[in-house]
C-alpha cells in the first residue's frame, strides 16, 4: 500500500502551523540570499582593479552602515521570534490537566498503544476520532525513540523514565504513516506506525470492538492453534485477552488479526505474511526480540489459523 507522508499536504492544525512558517523562514532565508549575492556581485563587477589603478580608498568604520547592519538583523530575529511563538502556541498548546486518551510506549522495535480509559492495549496503530484533538501520553521501555507522523504535525522524542505529552489531530479521515525518528538500534527504519483517523461513529465502533474479549475458536485448527499457543512459548511474551497470555513483552496479540501491519509496518497483515513471520522472524526484521522457533508445520498453520480468527 503506497500511502503519501510527504509533509508538503498537511492534515492537521499543527501540520499547517509547520509549514507555513517553513514557508516564511524560507521567503526570507531566499530573499537575504539573494540581496548578499546581488551586493557581493555588485562590488566585483563595480570596484574591480583596473589596469593603472593603485590601491583603492581604504574605509574604516561607517556609522550608518553599522547601525543598519545591527538594526536590521535584530529586527528580522523579532519578526521570526514572534512567528515562530505563535505557531508554538498552535503546535504545543497547554493540556491543562487533561487526561490522556491513550499511551504510547516506544519499544525497540514497535509501539504499544494503550487506551487506559477503554481498557485495551494494541500496537502500531492508533485510531484517532477525526477533528477532535486526541492528548497522548508518550513513553519508552528502553532507549530513545521519537514519535513522528509527518502530515499530523511535530516530532515527540519517547524517552524513558519520562512521560511526555503530544497533542494529535487531523482534519480528515484516513490513514497518516509514521515512523520512529530517532536512531534507536538495528530495526529502526522498521518501527512505523500508523494514525487511522475515523468518523466518530466508526472510531466508537472500533473501541467498542477493541475492549470485547474475542470469541474463542470453533474450527479444529484454530482450536489446536489456541491450544498451542499457550503451550508454546509464545505466552511468555504476548497477551491475548480472555486467555492464560497476559504476558507484555511482546505486542498485544487481543485482536491483532483487526491491523493492518505485521512487526511495526514491515508486512502487510495477510495470512501468507503471517506464516511468513512465525516461519522466521528473524528473517523478516533481523535482530527484532521474537526469536526463531522453528515451529512444526503442524504448529505453524494451526497458530496461523487460529490468530486469524483474532478480530
Ligand atoms: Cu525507535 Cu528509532
Amino acid at each position: 500500500m503506497s500511502i503519501d507522508t510527504s509533509i508538503f499536504g498537511p492534515a492537521s492544525p499543527g501540520a499547517e502551523a509547520i509549514l507555513r512558517l517553513f514557508g516564511t523562514l524560507t521567503l526570507f532565508s531566499a530573499l537575504i540570499f539573494a540581496i548578499v549575492l546581488g551586493v557581493t556581485l555588485y562590488s566585483v563587477i563595480r570596484f574591480r582593479a583596473k589596469p593603472g589603478q593603485g590601491e583603492p580608498r581604504q574605509v574604516f568604520g561607517h556609522t550608518r552602515l553599522e547601525i543598519l547592519w545591527t538594526v536590521a538583523p535584530t529586527a528580522l530575529i523579532l519578526v521570526i521570534g514572534v512567528l515562530s511563538f505563535n505557531t508554538l502556541r498552535v503546535v504545543d498548546p497547554a493540556r491543562d490537566g487533561q487526561p490522556p486518551e491513550l499511551i504510547l510506549t516506544g519499544h525497540q522495535w514497535w509501539w504499544e498503544v494503550r487506551y487506559p480509559q477503554a481498557g485495551f492495549v494494541t500496537a502500531n496503530e492508533i485510531h484517532i476520532p477525526v477533528g477532535q484533538p486526541v492528548w497522548i501520553q508518550l513513553e519508552s521501555a528502553d532507549v530513545i525513540h521519537d514519535f513522528w507522523v509527518p502530515k499530523l504535525g511535530r516530532k515527540m522524542d519517547a524517552v524513558p523514565g519520562r512521560s511526555n505529552y503530544l497533542r494529535l489531530e487531523a482534519d480528515a479521515p484516513g490513514v497518516y504513516v509514521g515512523a520512529c525518528a530517532e536512531f534507536c538500534g538495528m530495526q529502526h527504519a522498521w518501527m512505523r506506525l500508523r494514525v487511522i483517523a475515523q468518523t466518530p461513529g466508526e472510531y466508537a465502533a472500533w473501541q467498542q470492538a477493541q475492549a470485547a474479549i474475542p470469541p474463542p475458536p470453533t474450527e479444529t485448527v484454530a482450536l489446536q492453534g489456541a491450544k498451542r499457543f499457550q503451550e508454546l512459548t509464545c505466552v511468555n511474551c504476548h497477551a491475548i485477552r480472555g486467555t492464560g497470555a497476559q504476558a507484555n513483552a511482546g505486542p498485544d496479540l487481543t485482536h491483532i488479526a483487526s491491523r493492518q501491519t505485521l512487526g511495526a509496518g514491515v508486512l502487510d497483515n495477510t495470512t501468507a505474511n503471517l506464516t511468513k513471520w512465525l516461519t522466521n522472524p528473524q528473517a523478516v526484521k533481523p535482530g527484532n526480540q521474537m526469536p526463531h522457533f522453528s515451529l512444526s508445520s503442524t504448529d505453524l498453520s494451526a497458530l496461523v489459523a487460529y490468530l486469524e480468527t483474532l478480530r
